[in-house]
C-alpha cells in the first residue's frame, strides 16, 4: 500500500474535482468529500468535516459513527488544529493531551485546518478536516501531503465558485 499511496492521492484528487465540477454548495460538496475519503481511504472509522462557528467547532457532513457535535478551539486534535491553523497528525491518540475520545476504537488521527492559505489565499479557517483510524499510526507524511491538497482544492472551488 504504502508505494502506491501517492498514486492513491492522485486518484481520489481527480474524483474529488470530477464530484466539486460546477457545484457550488459548500455542504453537499463537504458531504460528497467525506464520503469520497471514507470510501476511498484504508482503514478509516470515521471521516469528515468540523465548521468553525465563532470559538468552537461544529460537527459537519461525515461518514463513520455519530460523533461530538461542538469542540472548542484549542481542545482535542480538531481544536488543536483549528488553534494552530496547521496539520495535526496523531499516531496514538492515547499520548495526544486533551484528545476528545467520540469512539474508543479511534486510535491515530489526521486533522487537516480548511485554511484559505493550503489554496494561496488570504482569510481566516473554515473549519477542519479530520480522519480517524483503528489503527496505530496508520497515517504517515504521504498522508498528510495528501490530505492538504485535498482540502486545497475544496477551498479553492469554494473561494472561486461562492455559494
Ligand atoms: N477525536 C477528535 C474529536 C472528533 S471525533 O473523533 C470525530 C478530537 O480529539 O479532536
Amino acid at each position: 500500500m504504502t508505494a502506491s499511496k501517492p498514486a492513491l492521492y492522485r486518484e481520489i484528487a481527480e474524483q474529488l474535482a470530477a464530484l466539486l465540477a460546477g457545484e457550488p454548495d459548500f455542504i453537499a460538496n463537504a458531504a460528497n468529500m467525506a464520503a469520497l475519503l471514507y470510501h476511498g481511504l484504508p482503514d478509516l472509522n470515521w471521516a469528515g468535516f468540523y465548521f468553525r462557528r465563532e470559538a468552537e467547532l461544529v460537527l459537519g457532513p461525515f461518514q463513520g459513527k455519530p460523533a461530538c457535535v461542538r469542540i472548542p478551539i484549542g481542545q482535542g486534535v480538531c481544536g488543536a488544529a483549528a488553534a494552530r491553523g496547521a496539520t495535526v497528525l496523531v499516531p496514538d491518540v492515547h499520548d495526544f493531551p486533551g484528545h476528545i475520545a467520540c469512539d474508543p476504537v479511534s486510535r491515530s488521527e489526521l486533522v487537516v485546518p480548511l485554511l484559505p492559505a493550503l489554496a494561496g489565499m488570504a482569510g481566516e479557517i473554515l473549519g477542519v478536516l479530520d480522519l480517524d483510524s483503528p489503527l496505530l499510526a496508520r497515517f504517515d507524511e504521504i498522508d498528510r501531503e495528501g490530505c492538504e491538497r485535498l482540502v486545497a482544492l475544496f477551498v479553492d472551488h469554494h473561494h472561486r465558485y461562492p455559494e
